[in-house]
This record gives C-alpha cells, sequence and structure tokens, in this order.
C-alpha cells in the first residue's frame, strides 16, 4: 500500500493554523484522501496528559524538563498515531510537530538548538514532515488574537519579547528548509488565507 504523507501546521500562538486546519482535512478529502487529524503536545491518552501539565500555568519546569516532556509526548504519538496511520496510507495533518520544540523551547526559552537535534534525531530519526504549512503573523497580531480567549495556558501568558524570539526562530527554519516549511502569510484576510492554502496542497497533490 501506498505511504501516506505527514503534513504539520506550525506558527506561534494566535497565528489562526487551527482555523485552517479543518479547511486543509476538507481540501484532502476532496481529493480522496482518508485523512488523520492530530496534535502535539497530544494526540494519545499519555501524550494528551503530559499537554494538560505541559500547558498548566500553575506549574513551573525547567526548561529542558519542558522540552523532554514535548518530545516524549511526541515518542508516543509518533509510535501509537502517525506511524501505523502512514503506513495504513492515510494523511496525517498534525496541529504542531517538532518545528515548534525548536521555535519555543530554543528560539522561546533560549536552550540549545542542539540538544533538541539530539532528541529529534532520537525520537524520529529520519523522519521529517513531507510538508510544514507555518502561519506566520506579527506578534502583535497573534497576542491581539489570543487575548480573547478568556483564559491563556502557560505558554499563551507569556510576553511579546517571547513570542518575538519564537517567530523568528520559525522565519529561521523556514530558511532552512524551504523546500518543506512553507510561509503562509497569516495576517492576510481569511479568504485570502484559504486561498494560499489551497495552491501550497495543490503543489503538493500534483506532485503525488
Ligand atoms: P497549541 O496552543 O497550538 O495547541 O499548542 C500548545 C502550546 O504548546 C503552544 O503554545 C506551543 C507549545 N509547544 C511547544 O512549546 N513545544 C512543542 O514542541 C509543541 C508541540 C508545542
Amino acid at each position: 500500500m501506498k505511504q501516506g504523507k505527514f503534513i504539520t501546521l506550525e506558527g506561534i500562538d494566535g497565528a489562526g493554523k487551527s482555523t485552517q486546519l479543518a479547511w486543509i482535512v476538507e481540501l484532502l478529502q476532496r481529493a480522496g484522501l482518508n485523512t488523520v487529524v492530530t496534535r502535539e503536545p497530544g494526540g494519545t491518552p499519555l501524550g494528551e496528559q503530559l499537554r494538560t501539565l505541559l500547558l498548566d500555568k500553575s506549574i513551573t519546569m525547567h526548561p529542558e524538563t519542558e522540552a523532554l516532556l514535548m518530545f516524549a509526548a511526541r515518542r508516543e504519538h509518533l509510535d501509537k498515531v502517525i506511524l501505523p496511520a502512514l503506513t495504513q496510507g492515510q494523511w496525517v495533518i498534525s496541529d504542531r510537530f517538532t518545528d515548534a520544540s525548536f521555535a519555543y523551547q530554543s528560539g522561546g526559552r533560549g536552550l540549545d538548538g542542539g540538544k533538541l537535534a539530539i532528541l529529534e534525531q532520537w525520537v524520529q530519526g529520519k523522519l521529517q514532515p513531507d510538508l510544514t504549512l507555518y502561519f506566520d503573523v506579527p506578534v502583535e497580531v497573534g497576542q491581539q488574537r489570543v487575548s480573547q480567549i478568556k483564559s491563556v495556558d502557560r505558554f499563551e501568558k507569556e510576553q511579546a519579547d517571547f513570542f518575538q524570539r519564537v517567530r523568528a526562530a520559525y522565519l529561521d527554519r523556514a530558511k532552512q528548509f524551504p523546500e518543506r516549511i512553507k510561509l503562509i502569510d497569516s495576517s492576510q484576510s481569511l479568504s485570502e488565507v484559504k486561498a494560499a492554502v489551497e495552491r501550497t496542497l495543490k503543489v503538493m497533490l500534483n506532485h503525488g
């Protein structure tokens, strides 16, 4: 059976990626593909429990603990959800993956990217997403959207300078991996963002 494809969505908090998720699924299903939608941290019973701890703003943790928990959840996610689905020919769409660790734990928290690269190699070997849609917005726009949420989580409560570093790290990765990471300007209108997503996916679908 033909192996499925692995698509990940990235962006700072408030970038609007979750809004685009339903649209991506619709486009893939219209193309006759079977889809699995999942998220990180999370996606498995253990991963979801780790997510609860990671997002709980009453908990403090060392940045390396945070990174290790992200990768622990990811290991489980790959084993239980992502790899079996790809093997069965399904298309996996994950709301965040390892680029988020480089952006948040390295860019945002200042962890050594080399240490994350070791964890990346350990947990996923050579596996990388086939396509990553990076939804880029200025930090003020992301923060404005997040401020409309009633209760913010342990990441969302961070200040603008944290998100500036996260965004800069995402932009660096998009430059480093231009074949895989496609930047979508998410400060455009909803319909323009949807059109940009559709164009990017069509390129992938046409190249099989
Ligand atoms: P979400 O709000 O997009 O669901 O993501 C939850 C938060 O987790 C988000 O603020 C980013 C953060 N995160 C990391 O810091 N590192 C990671 O590796 C992942 C997957 C998420």
